[in-house]
């Protein structure tokens, strides 16, 4: 019986540790302990000493944006606009079905331009916050996913959005029509990427999520992300000239683990296995924008552990997001890090909304 029970404690606390540490990588070789060196020097120089001139650089950009709406009337808030950097929204339930509005100043960078699928990469230069050097595939070419298929993740198909994101040269990731992707397992993406949604309906839905692991400058716009599950794991691809095999996927729709340099802008997430959006293990400089969440437990986690110090280099914009219905808790939860959380707007939350420990610092401002 006591050795049944302590067998049962190992094998628990083994269980625990291993995702955390080891990120499904099943052996970490010596290219894997290259990638996360390199990762954490960019961590390092990516980390901004003052962040107060990033969160006044936001602020500062908020208040002029309103102040130019006002002046134009060109919104008709129920509300009115004052001095501070709060966002007013429409009434409950009313949908908006007037022209196009863009109601931030991120947005208001690309969207309502007639010209904007002729100019994606201007999407580039919109973002704000801790994520604000992230210009993705900018400075690469078109890559148009033609074929929502995933069922070669060894060597993926040319036209398939895996092919797309294991190619190490910089990207700008379209898709040729609406479509519905179920991935087999789940998606390492490489640096310099853009992944690029406008103009069709794109749905990541009733397969694995998106990996982001010691990679830098990545964009993720406009797309769907639901009802995610857990990988099964194996020998998967994650770039040109390596692949290696992975465990069991927790069923997370976005892992950003060890990279800095990502904006998450314009996705919709719910119902996904694990978190909808986890950053962690020394990641950093990242803008989580106009996101819409619902239908979820644990909805964003900023830094997993307690004992894992190099997450005070972490550093996180949460603005202009929708954390709608049937949302329970961590919106965010953070550890270590620097979390500016402004002029988001939660429905409700059945447990909390902004949660914290290991003395994180977290503005929160203009949210309602
Ligand atoms: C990381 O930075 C250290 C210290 O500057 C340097 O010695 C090392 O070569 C760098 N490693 C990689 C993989 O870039
Ligand atoms: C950040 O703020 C500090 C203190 O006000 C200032 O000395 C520094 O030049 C600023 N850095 C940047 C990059 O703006
Ligand atoms: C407000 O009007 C000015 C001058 O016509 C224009 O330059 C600016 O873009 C307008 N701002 C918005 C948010 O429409
Ligand atoms: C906003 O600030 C301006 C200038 O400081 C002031 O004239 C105005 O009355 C303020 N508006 C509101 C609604 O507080």
């Amino acid at each position: 019986m006591e050795v049944t029970k302590v067998r049962f404690a190992l094998f628990f606390s083994f269980a625990a540790l291993i995702p955390g540490l080891w990120a499904n990588i099943a052996e970490f070789d010596d290219f894997w302990k290259q990638r996360e060196e390199e990762a954490w020097n960019i961590t390092l120089a990516t980390y901004e000493p003052n962040p107060e001139n990033v969160t006044n650089h936001f602020n500062y950009n908020v208040n002029k944006f309103l102040k130019e709406t006002s002046a134009n009337q060109t919104i008709d808030f129920e509300d009115g606009i004052t001095n501070n950097t709060r966002r007013y929204l429409r009434g409950k339930h009313k949908k908006y079905t007037g022209p196009c509005m863009a109601t931030n100043p991120i947005d208001r960078c690309w969207r309502c331009k007639k010209n904007w699928a002729k100019n994606r990469k201007r999407l580039a230069k919109c973002v704000l916050g801790f994520g604000h050097r992230t210009h993705g595939g900018s400075k690469g070419k078109y890559y148009v996913v033609t074929d929502n298929s995933d069922h070669d993740v060894l060597n993926p198909k040319p036209g398939t959005l895996r092919h797309a994101v294991i190619q190490k040269r910089p990207l700008w990731i379209i898709f040729a029509r609406t479509m519905h992707i179920k991935l087999s397992q789940e998606l390492i993406i490489q640096s310099h990427k853009t992944i690029d949604g406008r103009g069709a309906d794109v749905h990541i839905a009733y397969g694995a999520g998106f990996t982001l692991q010691f990679v830098h400058n990545v964009i993720i716009h406009n797309i769907h992300i639901h009802r995610i599950v857990p990988s099964s794991g194996g020998l998967i691809r994650d770039s040109e000239d390596h692949f290696g095999y992975r465990t069991v996927g927790d069923g997370d729709g976005i892992s950003i683990f060890g990279s800095s340099n990502i904006w998450l802008d314009h996705i919709s997430m719910s119902e996904c296995h694990d978190g909808l959006i986890d950053a962690i293990q020394g990641s950093t400089a990242i803008t989580i924008s106009n996101c819409h969440f619902t239908h979820h437990d644990a909805v964003m986690l900023l830094g997993a552990s307690d004992s894992y110090s190099k997450d005070q280099f972490m550093q996180v914009t949460l603005a202009f997001n929708h954390f709608g219905k049937e949302l329970l808790q961590r919106m965010p939860r953070c550890r270590w890090g620097f979390f500016h959380v402004v002029n988001n707007d939660y429905t409700h939350w059945k447990m909390y909304a902004i949660g914290g420990s290991m003395h994180p610092t977290i503005i929160s401002q203009g949210n309602l």
